[in-house]
């Protein structure tokens, strides 16, 4: 393979028997690729972490909604969550059933709680507004309250989820209220949840959340609320830094604590019902990386740019959170090169913030060279735009067996103008 900087992705096989370079004359650039044999490896980290019989990975789709990849998810014995109507057709489409989607959405239509309703086995709902609506719409169903249980967590203040100063969850003081909507439209309020934030390195806020909403589920049952589901919400983080050694979580200690965590709780309170976690990142970001090409280099004063075709509209992390992504160089007959300068990688969109490393210090970027930015699996793709005009890129799937094929081709101009109504 022609590398200038690939040690990360050679030491995992990542392209199997392709070679990236290949891939992106194949399939064009940018282009998102996906690893089989990595998405099922974090799959059964994370159904590895308890054995209780009512664990359940609820993956949350949010992360990456592409079918084939919820196939393999599926297949790994993960159930999953829907948050619109979009991710609800294409968890359906990928094979889900009634009884494996999870809805966990805020601020929505009645329309929308009804066919949530008419379509998942669950459905949360995280204000005493949307429990009043969604009891209206639906008399007599069964409902899940997603309740915030004072603690937030995650890499931006963008992601943190639980707390006071975010818009999420149902304050646990206000019970009184939750309980005279759920009797007044006859509810069967059968689970709880909660989502702390994203991208958490350390366990220890995760699962002090983990025994507050124990600590509220308690206090459900004892009331006589049938909880069927306890959801405890995603957040796992991954290293996004890994050429600078960033060590994983530790999944055997953190497994051990979940699980004696739950099983204690079931085994003291008599609970036969399902645990959820509810991981979107973990799951996918480090099966995928984006491709894109490097159409030109120039120094601006001191600052040395290399521009690429991955504009914020391709990968919006970096723009939306100063997210970090590592950063590989393939180059035809190249070699690697330790030799460092700090580069500003740039993107092809009209705005100053189109970057998608700062100053990084990589070996020299030149124009014709392939690059990827790792970790592109969680967040890339599903929020991608056609900003500017530009199309949505293609996306590859490399299977068990090493090969690339295609899972979604890249869009047309016809796309862009499908939905306009022209005069
Ligand atoms: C309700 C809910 N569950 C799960 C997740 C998944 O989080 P992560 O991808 O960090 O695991 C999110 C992310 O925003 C969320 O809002």
């Amino acid at each position: 393979m022609a590398n200038v900087r690939s040690e990360y992705t050679d030491s995992v096989n990542f392209y199997g028997q392709e070679d990236p370079r290949e891939l992106v004359e194949r399939f064009g650039s940018p282009l998102y690729v996906y690893n089989e044999d990595m998405l099922r490896a974090r799959c059964r980290d994370l159904t590895g972490l308890s054995s209780h019989p009512g664990f359940r990975v609820n993956y949350s789709a949010k992360a990456n909604t592409n079918p084939s990849l919820l196939k393999i998810i599926r297949s790994e014995g993960c159930v999953v969550d829907a948050m619109s109507p979009g991710e609800l057709h294409i968890n359906q489409l990928a094979g889900f059933t009634r009884e494996e989607i999870t809805y966990v959405c805020n601020n929505v239509s009645a329309e929308e709680l009804k066919n949530a309703s008419d379509n998942c086995d669950m459905v949360s709902v995280d204000s005493l507004a949307q429990l009043e609506l969604f009891g209206k719409m639906n008399p007599g169903a069964r409902v899940m309250i997603r309740f915030n249980p004072g603690i937030g967590a995650g890499h931006s203040e963008k992601v943190v989820t639980g707390g006071k100063k975010t818009k999420f969850g149902v304050d646990p003081e206000m019970l009184p209220q939750v309980q005279e909507i759920v009797a007044r439209h006859q509810l069967q309020f059968v689970g709880v949840n909660q989502h702390i934030g994203s991208l958490f390195m350390e366990a220890a806020p995760y699962l002090d959340a983990m025994k507050v909403l124990l600590a509220l589920a308690e206090k459900l049952l004892s009331l006589g609320y049938p909880l069927e589901v306890i959801d405890f919400g995603g957040g796992f983080g991954m290293p996004y830094h890994k050429y600078e050694g960033q060590p994983r979580l530790d999944m055997t200690e953190l497994g051990n604590a979940i699980h004696a965590c739950l099983s204690e709780w079931a085994e003291a309170k008599n609970y036969n019902g399902r645990f959820f976690i509810e991981p979107g990142r973990y799951v996918v970001a480090e099966c995928g990386v984006v491709l894109g090409t490097v159409y030109a280099t120039k120094n601006n004063g001191p600052h040395r740019y290399a521009g690429t075709d991955i504009g914020f509209t391709v990968l919006a992390r970096p723009m939306l959170y100063d997210a970090f992504h590592d950063v590989e160089i393939y180059r035809e007959n190249g070699k690697p090169d330790t030799e460092v300068v700090a580069q500003t990688i740039v993107g092809n969109i009209c705005e100053s913030g189109d970057i998608l490393a700062k100053d990084r210090l990589l070996p020299l970027i030149e124009q014709g060279d392939v690059i990827a930015m790792l970790d592109a699996g969680a967040y890339g793709w599903v929020m991608s735009s056609t900003y500017n005009h530009r199309l949505r890129p293609a996306e590859v799937l490399i299977g068990s067996d090493g090969k690339a094929r295609l899972v979604r081709r890249r869009e047309t101009l016809d796309d862009l103008t499908a939905s306009l109504v022209l005069e």
